[in-house]
């Protein structure tokens, strides 16, 4: 079938007469799934998606990303509800600032765009522990994503509040036309009665629109719940899946949840996406616009070998993680052009980009000088934050060794350790190296691993063993146990030296590892910008109290997004209490 004709199919059946504006937002009847086409307020109605997650985007860049995803001629926002975020200690919850998830909604509905939410309470999303709460791993029998009773109480809890924000989003209030029970659970599938449990959680607090589930090919064998309908997840786009698709649920509408975008080399079989489209498929673009995994929250792979994700999101996405349209973003707008009787809407400039001058170290405070002793737990279990423990960062744990010789962790550190005697680094331990040599000398010394936590698994079957830092508490030296008998707590979410060492400019001194301080001069009003640290090793950065992320010098990654309304004008000071972290320079 050539265009022309496609085209004008397009817009004899399927018109996206769905132009949103606010005053419309109060409809009578939400999205339908009765037969094989979708309706929306009875009309046959089409989803262009794309999604977007508004914690991944500062929220200043809101409006211009979804402006973008307009003008590339979606209708849909589709976008992940981190419950970790929004809960980070039991039963205190987050929706203001850059979690306002009320207000980013209501965004896209005065932008034209309806929106499908991804509530979870799992999302996969290559976020820490699949947007599930750390916290939750205080229990030492929890079972998550199952009607385990420590996790049905943690769900209840939560959608009471998370569904009281956005109830007044949906049909007559606000522009939600579907929302996703759970994700991926095909895949995972360890207790039946779990996603009844899920849908019930929804509709008995009110939520009235269509249900969907979201699933790879594999996972819809056993995914899905009686109630929703069954959508498939891709990479690419075959007529094979779609077929199979429409055999498990004959006389639906055939929706592509996930369409990877991230695949170049695929995306560049553009007939594909057209002829998927002939066949009247609804589509969800994931990502339209990835962005970053900002602070701690990048998850993990570990399917046999344990792998973290780095911080930047950009995957490979239409609009890149700073917002650029892509030579990919173009095909689509192209592409989706064809789909609409009127002109799409011009696509806003990018925001303006700078290279600054660098930025100088001032001061340094060792790690040494701060500490703070607790008894040494895994560092869910630290009695930190309220007794919720520390989630994300680092811990430092300790014990006396009286000789030398060959240390094993037995794999029991959670994720990555430096080691040192006498506050002398001797070596690194992770899940591939498992054994250091501890140099021998006399008398009592200490032996000290600094772990990192460097993001929990967010997909697979053991999401229960994601507790980090020494779970155990012990390590094998000389070949017998030895207990870890301290542990500190230093650098956790939201950053904050417990103790106020003594900071030092003179750089002659033992530094790392520690902190640096440094000031950005910005002449100007502020620009997006990305910070370069090739020179450095490993660590964190915060700016202006914002935890750009992780960098490590083995790459890929080796620049860290700085969104500009992260700057001010002049100097940008990295608070004493937010510096810059940084393990040791180039070691594994
Ligand atoms: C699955 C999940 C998503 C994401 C993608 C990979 O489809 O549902 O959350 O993890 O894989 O990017």
């Amino acid at each position: 079938m050539n265009f022309f004709l496609l085209d004008y199919m397009l817009v004899i059946f399927f018109p996206l007469r769905h132009h949103l504006d606010v005053r419309r937002m109060s409809r009578l009847e939400g999205l339908k799934a009765n037969s094989s086409q979708f309706t929306l307020e009875g009309e046959p109605f089409r989803i262009l998606g794309g999604s977007v997650h508004y914690f991944r985007v500062p929220r200043a860049y809101w409006e211009d990303r979804l402006l973008k995803m307009k003008a590339c001629g979606l209708n849909t926002l589709t976008t992940y509800v981190p419950w970790n975020l929004h809960e980070p200690e039991r039963g205190t919850f987050n929706f203001q600032d850059q979690l306002d998830l009320k207000a980013y909604v209501s965004l896209a509905a005065q932008l034209g765009l309806w929106v499908i939410l991804r509530p979870g309470p799992y999302i996969c999303a290559e976020w820490d522990l699949g947007g599930l709460p750390s916290w939750l791993l205080q229990d030492e029998e929890m079972q998550l994503r199952t009607t385990y009773p420590g996790f049905v109480n943690a769900v209840n809890l939560y959608f009471d509040k998370l569904i009281s924000v956005i109830k007044p989003l949906m049909v007559r209030g606000g522009p939600i036309i579907a929302v996703q029970v759970e994700n991926e659970y095909g895949s995972f599938a360890k207790d039946d009665k779990y996603m009844p449990f899920i849908k019930n959680c929804l509709q008995s607090r009110g939520i009235k629109e269509l249900l969907m589930t979201s699933d790879n090919w594999e996972g819809l064998r056993c995914g899905g719940v009686e109630g929703a309908l069954k959508t498939i997840n891709l990479q690419r786009l075959s007529f094979g899946a779609i077929q199979h698709l429409a055999d498990i649920q004959p006389q639906k509408p055939l929706m592509v949840m996930e369409y990877w975008s991230g695949w170049f080399d695929v995306w560049g079989e553009h007939h594909h996406v057209f002829h998927i489209l002939d066949r009247g498929v609804s589509i969800n673009l994931y990502m339209f616009h990835g962005g970053t995994s900002f602070g701690f929250m990048n998850g993990a792979m570990d399917f046999g070998t344990y792998k973290s994700q780095v911080t930047s999101y950009d995957y490979d996405a239409p609009l890149s993680e700073a917002g650029d349209c892509t030579p990919k973003y173009h095909h689509l707008r192209n592409l989706f052009s064809q789909y609409h009787s009127e002109p799409l809407p011009g696509v806003p400039s990018s925001p303006e980009r700078k290279a600054y001058s660098p930025a100088f170290i001032q001061q340094h405070l060792s790690l040494w000088d701060i500490l703070q002793f607790n008894k040494p737990v895994n560092m869910e279990n630290l009695p930190v934050n309220n007794n919720n423990g520390q989630s994300y960062g680092y811990t430092l744990y300790e014990t006396t060794i009286t000789g030398g010789g060959a240390l094993n962790s037995r794999n029991n550190i959670r994720d990555r350790a430096v080691v040192f005697v006498n506050r002398e680094c001797v070596g690194c331990l992770d899940y591939k190296t498992h054994e250091v040599a501890l140099p021998d000398g006399k008398g009592e010394r200490t032996l000290s691993f600094l772990v990192e936590n460097c993001g929990r698994v967010n997909y697979g079957k053991a999401l229960d063993e994601q507790r980090k830092g020494i779970p155990h508490a012990a390590v094998c030296f000389l070949h017998s146990y030895i207990k870890v008998t301290a542990s500190y707590v230093f650098c956790g979410s939201c950053f904050r030296l417990t103790n106020s060492g003594q900071w030092k400019t003179d750089f002659k001194s033992h530094c790392i590892p520690g902190f640096f301080q440094a000031r950005l001069c910005v002449d100007g009003p502020p620009k997006d910008t990305f910070v370069s640290l090739r020179s450095w090793g490993k660590g964190i950065i915060f700016v202006n109290g914002q935890n750009l992320g992780r960098y490590w010098f083995i790459g890929p990654q080796h620049f860290l997004y700085l969104p500009a309304p992260w700057l001010r004008s002049g100097e940008n000071e990295v608070p004493v209490d937010r510096p810059w972290l940084e393990q040791r320079p180039h070691v594994h």
